[in-house]
């Protein structure tokens, strides 16, 4: 079930975090396709330099790591993934520089692998970005399951990178192939990009991948009604924060408290960090964390969290990110320390909380969305 078997040999991959009854294939038939088309085109050799971006858990990377690639990925769970997916093989996490998308990049690559993103908006942003590590001698490969792959895809390749075409399926995924157009002047990306919220009538800065990159979530505007205000809570935390739109409202609110701002996208947690930067007077009492939940942080260290919390991880909808951060958020709590989320009504985020905390109150409803305390 785990064992990936490629041209490039037999692989062991599980995805991140491991769940003992998870069904899904750290890996999709687009791996597959790109792993077969590379050995049949001989595309990589000894003095190769390919550069693979959003690997999801290591099939690329680690069947790949022979060619010492530099893999790109948005996503802490990604990067820690690919990491214990490379220990599992026995192979040298050394060979895979893992990198987020803020990292420099050097030189030229004469092999780009994307696995395209499911929001066109990060693939525009790293299109852009890699544009500068192309030539014309640049092999660019990118894949997908095919339902995933539209005509605004493929013109972003042709608008910033140059002429693209696109394989037959194989397994419902397809291969698109892009040729480097050096004299292509396609501009700048155009993020991160900015609104207003109306109701706080601040502007928020999003990098590309951010949850609702450009307009405020209907769930977190409910939220931001419903932030609490008291000196009792010295240290708050805003999980899983997107631009971070909650945790500033509850910095605002509290403004003797310390805030921290932790999220698993790189891009979230940078938007964040400006978005604090601007809008907190006393930015110094916030600070910031990409992690997996609330990996890293001190148990009984927190007074309040605040959470939106996440329902699918890449394709796969389902509230075992939402568990896991409850669970985790029990530990972190002080005695006495509150958890306040909003959810979709239907999700029934109430049993999870009751279960672990005894009691579950619900502070507020409308028709689409719950907001819910807990209390340690
Ligand atoms: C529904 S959004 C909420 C964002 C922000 N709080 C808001 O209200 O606009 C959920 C966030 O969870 C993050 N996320 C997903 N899985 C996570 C994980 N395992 N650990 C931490 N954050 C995660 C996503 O990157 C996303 O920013």
């Amino acid at each position: 079930m785990n064992i990936l078997e490629a041209p490039q040999g037999k692989f062991t991959l599980n995805r991140y975090p491991i769940r003992p009854k998870d069904q899904l294939r750290a890996w999709d038939a687009a791996d597959e396709f790109i792993l077969v088309h590379l050995h049949e085109q001989a595309l990589l050799n000894e003095s190769s330099r390919p550069l693979i971006l959003n690997d999801a858990f290591g099939a690329l990377s680690v069947s790949l790591a022979l060619y010492k690639p530099c893999t790109i990925s948005d996503s802490f769970i990604s990067h820690q993934g690919i990491i214990e997916n490379a220990k599992t093989n026995e192979i040298n996490e050394g060979n895979i520089t893992l990198q987020n998308n803020f990292q420099p990049l050097q030189g030229t690559y004469d092999l780009v692998i994307i696995k395209i993103p499911k929001n066109l908006a990060m693939l525009e942003d790293e299109l852009y970005r890699i544009r500068d590590y192309c030539d014309e001698k640049t092999v660019i490969l990118a894949a997908a399951m095919s339902k995933h792959i539209h005509s605004s895809t493929l013109k972003l390749f042709e608008r910033i990178l140059g002429t693209t075409t696109t394989s037959l399926a194989r397994k419902k995924a397809r291969l698109v192939h892009c040729k480097f157009d050096s004299a292509l002047k396609p501009g700048k990306s155009p993020y991160p990009t900015k609104y207003k919220i109306d109701i706080t009538d601040e502007t928020f800065s999003n990098h590309a991948n951010v949850f609702s990159r450009e307009k405020l979530d209907l769930g977190s505007r409910f939220m931001l009604e419903f932030i609490p205000q008291s000196t009792k809570y010295s240290q708050i935390l805003d999980l899983a924060c997107g631009n971070g739109v909650l945790g500033i409202t509850a910095a605002h609110l509290n403004p003797m408290a310390k805030v921290s701002f932790v999220d698993e996208s790189y891009m979230a947690v940078e938007s964040a960090k400006i978005n604090v930067k601007q809008l907190v007077e006393d930015a110094s009492r916030c600070d910031f964390k990409v992690t997996d939940c609330l990996q890293g942080i001190d148990n009984n260290s927190l007074d309040l969290i605040i959470n939106n919390p996440p329902f699918h991880q890449n394709h796969v909808v389902g509230d075992f990110i939402a568990w896991q951060m409850f669970k985790e958020a029990k530990d972190k709590l002080k005695t006495g320390g509150e958890i306040i989320i909003v959810g979709n009504r239907h999700l029934g985020y109430h049993i999870k909380l009751k279960k672990l905390f005894g009691r579950c109150e619900m502070i507020a409803s409308n028709k689409k969305f719950v907001i819910l305390k807990a209390v340690k």
